[in-house]
Formats: C-alpha cells, structure tokens, sequence
C-alpha cells in the first residue's frame, strides 16, 4: 500500500485537513496541508472548514484545536505525544499557585493542558509572548506559566515583574553549552539562533532568539550566512527546503542524550502509519469536558485577537 496516497484519498474523501508541526518526522511534514509553529497552527484550526482536524503534533496542540473546534472531529495520530512542559504543570496546583496570588494577571505558554489554560487570562506561544506581555498594563503582576526559560527570556526582554512556574521543555534542556561553543569553535562563521524555551547560557551565544517560524523566517532573510540551529531537529526539514543553499548544523545535546542533537520524543511518537491509522478510524481523537472548553477558549480568543 502506498501510505501518502492513501491518506490523500481518504482525506479528499473526508473532507480532513492534516496540520504539522515543523517537529514532526519529514514524511508527515511532506503531505500535511499546513506545516507550521503553534501560533500559526491554531490559526489555521480556528479558520479550517473541514470536518476533519488530524493534528500531526502534540497533546495540548489538538486540544486547542478542540477548544476551537468543538463540533469538528480532531484527530491525533498517537495520544501518547504529550509535552514535558504541559506535564510540568498539573492543575490542581497550578490553581493553588494562582489563588495565593490573587492580584496577578494569569499568562499561560501554549504548551499546557486545557484545565490550565482554563485557569488563565491570556494564552501566548513564542512567537507573540512579547507582544502578549506587553498588552497588559505595566503596572500589573504577572503570573507565566509553564515555561521557567521563555519567561526569564521575557523578564530580560521586557523588564516585566513576573512570577514563574518552575517547568521546562527536556527538548530545549538537552542542549550541552561546552558541545555548542567547541562546535562555534570549529564553525566561527556560523551564527547561533536558538528558540526561547533553550537555556539563557545557551541563548546568550545567540544572534536571533525566536520561535520556530521566527528562526526559518530569520534563515530566508538572511540566506547567505550559515546558522548552528538550536531547537528539535526536525526544523531542518523545512528550513533547509527554503534556504537550499544555506550551511545549517544543528546545535548538539548533552552526552548522556538518545540523539547527537535534539529530538522530541512525544513529537516523533506520531508516524506515516499511524497517521494513516487514525485518519482510516477517525480514532484516537481529542475530547475536551465542554465546562473546560468554554473557560479555556476566552484566553485562547484574546491571543488570537491580539495577534492578527
Ligand atoms: P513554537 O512552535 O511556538 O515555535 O514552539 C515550539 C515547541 O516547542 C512546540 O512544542
Ligand atoms: Fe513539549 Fe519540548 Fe516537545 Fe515542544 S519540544 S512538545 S515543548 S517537550
């Protein structure tokens, strides 16, 4: 069986549209519809009208499809792809967290689940946390959540009195410091551009800081230099489609990590196969608890509306 026609002919038949996250392997990045970072990605579920939603990345990605797109099926090829971040920050005491600091605006990254965005004021992802923090009036205390790193980030950035929830992406984490300057070393001409969620050391070495579609929009713009890439991997893939002729290294991981750079293991849970699968069974899908899902979409509406 031919996998990709297949699946371009059940999803013609199902009037189904396949959203990728640059993380997901190349195959799936290949013949998904829209391939993209989180922020365009929930436009693109806010705007589909298809029927079918299969959402080729993680957990909390499909469920603010979900959130949405409650009369639509959202399809999730495996429903083990979770996040480190989103898991970081269980609910129960993330409301204890907010309810000790009652006079605190509530901004959630994204990657969390939707009892935690339910919990919130306003969502935001990487590519509009500045502008998101900057939204709220200067003199307001913030609670960010779940990311410790893209918050210090934004703290340096913006000057912002906030309070930070201790979580972090392992992804991001797994980048060595002494690997990537020894790498610069050998490559001085390369620049290093790296995504908020990485360390601040690692960011410190950093000629562009930026989520996934801000580092390839960066490459394109400035196609004749070469770049050491620290993120997941699998930006690769795309980036290098746009900059063909552009040297890129990816960063590289700490010793004791199961990839030489940096891989999402919850983002490569989802394969060809199961895509297939899922779409051919309109199984696995997300559910989200409708009282939840009518809470978490007032913070998930203001980001969008704040970033048209
Ligand atoms: P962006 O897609 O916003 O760049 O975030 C990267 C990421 O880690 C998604 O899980
Ligand atoms: Fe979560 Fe990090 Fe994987 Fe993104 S790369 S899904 S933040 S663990």
């Amino acid at each position: 069986m031919n996998l990709k026609e297949e699946i371009y002919k059940l999803k013609k038949e199902k009037n189904a549209v396949i959203l990728a996250h640059y993380y997901q392997e190349d195959a799936i990045q290949e013949i998904a519809d829209y391939v993209g970072d989180s922020l365009g990605l929930s436009q693109k579920a806010a705007e589909t009208d298809a029927s079918i939603i299969v959402f080729a990345g993680v957990h909390f990605m499909a469920e603010t499809a979900k959130i949405l797109n409650p009369t639509k099926k959202v399809l999730l090829p495996d429903l083990n792809a979770g996040c480190s971040l989103a898991e970081s920050c269980p609910p129960d005491e993330f409301e204890k967290f907010i309810k000790a600091h009652p006079d605190h605006t509530v901004v959630t990254y994204v990657n969390c689940s939707a009892e935690v965005k339910a919990l919130t004021d306003i969502v935001c992802t990487s590519s509009n946390a500045l502008k998101i923090i900057e939204s709220i009036p200067e003199e307001t205390p913030i609670i960010f959540a779940p990311d410790r790193n893209l918050g210090k980030y934004i703290i340096k950035e913006t000057g912002r009195d906030m309070l930070l929830w201790d979580g972090s992406c392992v992804v991001h984490e797994a980048f060595s410091i002494e690997k990537l300057l020894e790498l610069h070393k050998q490559y001085p001409d390369h620049k290093i551009i790296a995504h908020p969620e990485s360390e601040e050391h690692i960011l410190k070495t950093a000629t562009y800081i930026g989520s996934t579609s801000g580092m390839i929009n960066y490459v394109k713009e400035h196609a004749n230099e070469k770049f050491i890439v620290a993120t997941e991997a699998g930006i690769l893939y795309k980036m290098q489609q746009e900059v063909p002729n552009t040297e890129l290294i990816p960063a590289p991981a700490k010793e004791d990590n199961t990839c030489a750079c940096s891989e999402c293991a919850y983002m490569k849970v989802n394969t060809l196969q199961k895509l297939y699968d899922c779409l051919a069974n309109e199984a696995p899908y997300v559910e989200v608890p409708e009282d939840i899902r009518k809470r978490a979409l007032v913070p998930i509406e203001r980001m969008l509306e704040l970033s048209k």
